[in-house]
């Protein structure tokens, strides 16, 4: 047994040291509610993970089947047509992937078949270089953390592969985060490649629409082979989607049909996000059971709703270079003035600022661009406003209250003068 000893060195519990000085007991609340009186309201934290892949996806058959008709000819030792998959955040993309691959593998492996799976978030492994030190870490071979060139990687990867005889089905989830960064060479490559008496195929993952525009065509035609296109989801499939989980991770009764119901809309409000969905479930879950309730109620998913946006909007706007915060902090500022926030007026009122704490500002079209990036992350929207004849301007709109803007930005010292006042 554990015996604690606290500070005065006797061999007593700490609360019981508190009390005898009349200090109130700081965990005590705390621990009466992990007490064996009030249960848990999540059971099951792990199923309710993002990367946790469930045995049954709702409203995602066909996709499944449409995924597992291109892919099974590994079954028959023959090359699958290389895959693309888009379909915005939360639409079930990489759970689908995830889904067939795994069962794929399980298949090979009881068939004795010469194939692998290889599945790469490229977002996370963060450079070409780690991309394919995952792959070759598939085919066997140990490379160092750094220090090689890709071609030496890849030479390796090639190597290592025709020696075993495998065909690779490569997985890129998020290969548009890579191509961002790095440009579509290892693209180009690993689509061009002959692999001894092997083959490879590459299943590509894009969040981001637009992605197939940065693409050289060659490298688009040849990756595109088959196109899956992932819609984002109805409330109601949310709905179905929470519903499951909640059976299968959270406390039965502990969450009625109308908080589910909730939870559904607000994530179907600004796209059909299921992953927003679930986040906003077990956040829902957690504050109430902070609150020692026994029950999640409909109040429980509006405090969640704000605690995650302010996470979003905090995490987002913190992790902005210094141009891009000064062109938001421009946006916010003109518009707390009530100036009309015209392309031209954040402009000069960027130019001003980067004046004044001693910076070059960027270019109008530099700024532009920055005006756009910051559109897609949602920390403002744009809007084309015509004036007749004499064409158009792009108008953009704070999407956050002034406030926290002000709060996050007003951590940066050089940024915190020019919100003085107004707030
Ligand atoms: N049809 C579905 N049924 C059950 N859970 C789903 C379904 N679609 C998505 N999810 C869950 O929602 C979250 C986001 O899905 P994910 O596949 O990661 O989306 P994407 O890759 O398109 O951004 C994951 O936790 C996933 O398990
Ligand atoms: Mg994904």
């Amino acid at each position: 047994m554990v015996q604690t000893t606290n500070m005065a060195g006797n061999k007593e519990t700490t609360h019981v040291y508190l009390k005898q000085r009349g200090v109130p007991d700081p965990l005590q609340d705390i621990l009466e509610r992990y007490s064996k009186r009030t249960s848990p309201i999540i059971i099951k934290h792990d199923l309710l993970r993002s990367d946790y892949v469930p045995d049954s996806l709702p409203h995602r058959v066909n996709h499944i089947r449409e995924v597992g008709n291109v892919l099974a000819t590994v079954l028959r030792g023959v090359k699958p047509s290389n895959l693309f998959l888009y379909g915005k955040t939360g639409t079930g993309k990489t759970a689908v992937c995830r889904y067939v691959v795994n069962r794929l593998s399980t298949e090979v492996a009881e068939r004795n078949l010469n194939a692998r799976f290889v599945y790469v978030n490229c977002r996370l492994a963060g450079t070409e270089y780690r991309v394919l030190a995952d792959l070759c870490a598939a085919a066997g071979v140990s490379v160092p953390f750094t220090g090689l060139s890709k071609s030496e990687l890849f030479r390796r990867f090639q190597s290592a592969s025709s020696s075993l005889g495998n065909s690779f089905v490569v997985c890129l989830d998020e290969v548009d985060v890579l191509v961002k960064d790095f440009g579509d060479d290892l693209l180009y490559e690993l689509t061009r490649s002959s692999m001894g008496p092997g083959w490879m195929s590459l299943v590509g993952i894009s969040n981001d629409l637009m992605f197939k525009e940065q693409l050289d065509p060659r490298v688009l035609s040849s990756l595109s082979e088959e196109e899956i296109v992932f819609p984002p989801y109805t409330a109601t499939e949310i709905a179905d989607i929470l519903l499951e989980r909640v059976e299968q991770a959270l406390r039965p009764g502990s969450v009625g049909e109308e908080v589910i119901g909730l939870c559904a809309a607000l994530a179907a409000a600004e796209h059909g996000d299921a992953r927003r969905a679930i986040d906003l479930l077990r956040v829902s879950a957690e504050v109430a059971e902070r609150e020692g309730a026994d029950r999640v109620g409909e109040h429980h998913v509006r405090k969640a709703q704000t605690l995650i946006e302010r996470g979003r909007v905090k995490e987002v706007v913190s992790s902005l270079p210094l141009h891009s915060r000064l062109v938001l902090l421009a946006i916010y500022v003109a518009s707390r003035k009530g100036l009309d926030t015209t392309s031209g007026t954040v402009y000069s009122m960027y130019r001003e600022f980067c004046g004044s704490i001693g910076l070059e500002p960027l270019t109008d079209r530099r700024v532009s661009t920055l005006v756009s990036e910051l559109d897609m992350l949602g920390v403002i929207a744009c809007e084309l406003v015509s004036y007749g004849r004499h064409g158009r301007t792009r108008k953009v709109k704070p999407t956050i209250p002034f406030n926290e803007v002000a709060e996050i930005l007003g951590n940066d010292e050089a940024l915190a003068v020019f919100l003085q006042g107004l707030s």
